[in-house]
């Protein structure tokens, strides 16, 4: 159906039918490589925004841009919560604070003691020094107002699947996302630290349905918009930790 030069063939089933087709936009009117390399050279994350907020009009450019990701298997079990002004942005950060602060024992020495004989050693270091450094920052720094989580950015959306997503397509989404928002002139920054947080066990479950979420997933992954307060001049060069190029 999408390759039929005269439009004679149709498909219908698997939620895909004809009104699901477009006409393909001119080859011309695609960016060069040169100009999605210096998108993606520019892009630098952003963690202080200008008071601004984002116009809905950019939001549904974004949430265009990054429906048309490539899933694991088709139709697209990509769900997307969109916090759409600070306010919001800052009211689930404090929640999720107030949430961990719940949550301290799992991370206190007597039970990473105790863990580390079931989870291995690799699990017990990531625990002992990361996580817990991490929740202890979230949570002590949110005490004194200041919001580490979401930086009080004017737009969070968090890009998450369901038991049976393929666990890569949230985290595709939200980098297309990132990307659109890049191209808009919007400063934007990916936030790992909510997700893996907020998946197990009742109390988990009680902040997802109280913030509208309506899946625990493998993978999910939260990014903040805004426009930037700072400028970059400088890019880093970063590489791979590996590409072998097999013989
Ligand atoms: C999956 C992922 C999770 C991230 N989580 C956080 C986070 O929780 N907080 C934060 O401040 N930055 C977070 N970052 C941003 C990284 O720290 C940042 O991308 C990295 O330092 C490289 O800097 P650059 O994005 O400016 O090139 C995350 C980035 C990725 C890709």
């Amino acid at each position: 159906m999408a390759v039929c030069p005269s439009g004679a063939i149709e498909v219908l089933g698997r939620t895909l039918s004809p009104e699901n087709l477009f006409d393909l936009p001119d080859k011309e009117k695609a960016a060069t490589y040169e100009q999605l390399h210096v998108l993606f050279q520019r892009r630098r994350s952003i963690r202080e925004f200008k008071e601004t907020p984002v116009d809905d009009n950019l939001i549904k450019k974004i949430l265009d841009a990054a429906q048309t990701a490539p899933m694991g298997l088709p139709p697209s079990d990509v769900n997307v919560l969109v916090l759409n002004s600070r306010d919001k942005v800052r009211a689930f950060a404090e929640d999720f604070c107030s949430y961990l602060e719940g949550m301290k024992w799992m991370v206190s020495g007597w039970f990473l003691f105790l863990m580390r004989l079931f989870w291995g050693k690799e699990n017990h270091e990531m625990f002992r020094n990361f996580i817990k450094p991490l929740l202890h920052a979230y949570t002590e720094n949110m005490r004194k107002g200041v919001n580490l989580v979401s930086y009080d950015a004017p737009l969070a959306m968090y890009f998450y699947g369901s038991p049976y997503t393929d666990p890569a397509d949230p985290v595709i989404a939200a980098t297309y996302a990132m990307t659109a928002a890049e191209a808009l002139g919007l400063g934007t920054c990916m936030i790992g630290g909510v997700h893996p947080f907020i998946q197990n066990g009742r109390k988990a479950k009680e902040f997802r349905e109280k913030q509208g979420i309506r899946f625990a997933s493998r993978e999910g992954l939260f990014v903040i918009f805004g426009y930037p307060k700072v400028k970059y001049t400088k890019g880093i060069r970063r590489t791979f930790a590996s590409i072998e190029v097999q013989r």
